[in-house]
């Protein structure tokens, strides 16, 4: 495996890979790896003749408020996780390689991303896009491999790829839970073991209310929702948003829609997770 820290060589590396006829898999990650990341990994290998990494804790997706000094990293570890799961490269460039002092360029992308996250975290998809962009850029990737968790940043991946002609597929991997239920993510790190308990109430609001919906159909929605964000109130310190929306459109669901998707975002302490979970109609 090789670790690449500039973006030129890597660009390079890429170029020559494809040269030879190989297809290449990305899965963009922040790193500190776990499960969930691992199973891109996987999944990149059933798509791609080779599979890069990128490691890179993107400055410009977080708020000024947000926890980027502190986002948990572990290099190491990660090279170690990378490995094991046979990933061919791994690009993990610092900010100042990345991003040229001067950088003056975003892409903003104005529909799927203007709600929910987006809407309360100003600038985050913004900078998702354009460091995802860069990405695509640098590596030249045939395939990507995202995370279906980050719902919402999934479909805006793709509707910027649509949009702007990047000549990659992309690819949602399913979300994984632990044993309990709670979704991986690297942020569960920061929870106490109480506010871990307490968390557990994402998945399980979310679960009933699929399984009312699968009864009762969009008819109940409405009421079903309410009763989700009840249960998820009593139980977090905060609700950001609890909402039942069509899974493509991201909008209210209404005749038309095959799928919709219930999706939360809750702090617990100072943690903030979100979860989905979608329902065939
Ligand atoms: O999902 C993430 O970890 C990040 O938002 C991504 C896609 C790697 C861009 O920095």
């Amino acid at each position: 495996m090789k670790i690449f820290r500039e973006r030129k060589a890597f660009q390079q590396a890429m170029a020559d890979l494809k040269r030879t006829g190989k297809r290449l898999a990305l899965v963009p990650t922040m790193g500190f790896l776990h499960e969930g990341h691992l199973s891109l990994i996987r999944e990149a290998h059933k798509h791609a003749d080779a599979v890069a990494v990128s490691i890179f804790v993107n400055p410009i997706q977080f708020g000024p408020t947000e926890d980027l000094d502190k986002y948990p990293r572990d290099f190491e570890r990660d090279v170690r996780l990378c490995e094991q799961e046979k990933a061919d490269f791994i690009f993990a460039p610092a900010p100042e390689e990345m991003y040229d002092s001067n950088a003056s360029t975003r892409i903003i992308e104005k529909s799927l991303s203007s709600g929910l996250c987006g809407a309360l975290r100003p600038g985050h998809f913004e900078g998702v896009c354009t460091v995802v962009a860069k990405l695509f850029n640098l590596s030249g990737a045939d395939v990507a491999v995202f995370g279906e968790k980050d719902a919402q940043q999934l479909r805006v991946i793709k509707r910027m790829v649509r949009d702007l002609d990047f000549p990659v597929e992309i690819i949602g991997s399913p979300l994984v839970r632990d044993t309990d239920g709670l979704a991986l993510s690297s942020r569960n790190r920061y929870l106490s073991e109480e506010e871990r308990k307490r968390a557990l109430v994402l998945n399980q609001a979310l679960f009933a209310a699929k399984q009312a919906i699968s009864r009762g159909g969009l008819a109940v929605a409405g009421e079903v929702a309410e009763a989700a964000e009840f249960e998820i109130k009593q139980r977090c310190d905060k609700l950001d948003y609890l909402k039942v929306l069509d899974s493509d459109t991201l909008q209210p669901p209404d005749a038309n829609s095959r799928e919709i998707i219930i999706l939360a975002a809750a702090y617990f302490g100072k943690t903030r997770l979100i979860d989905s979970i979608k329902v065939e109609l």
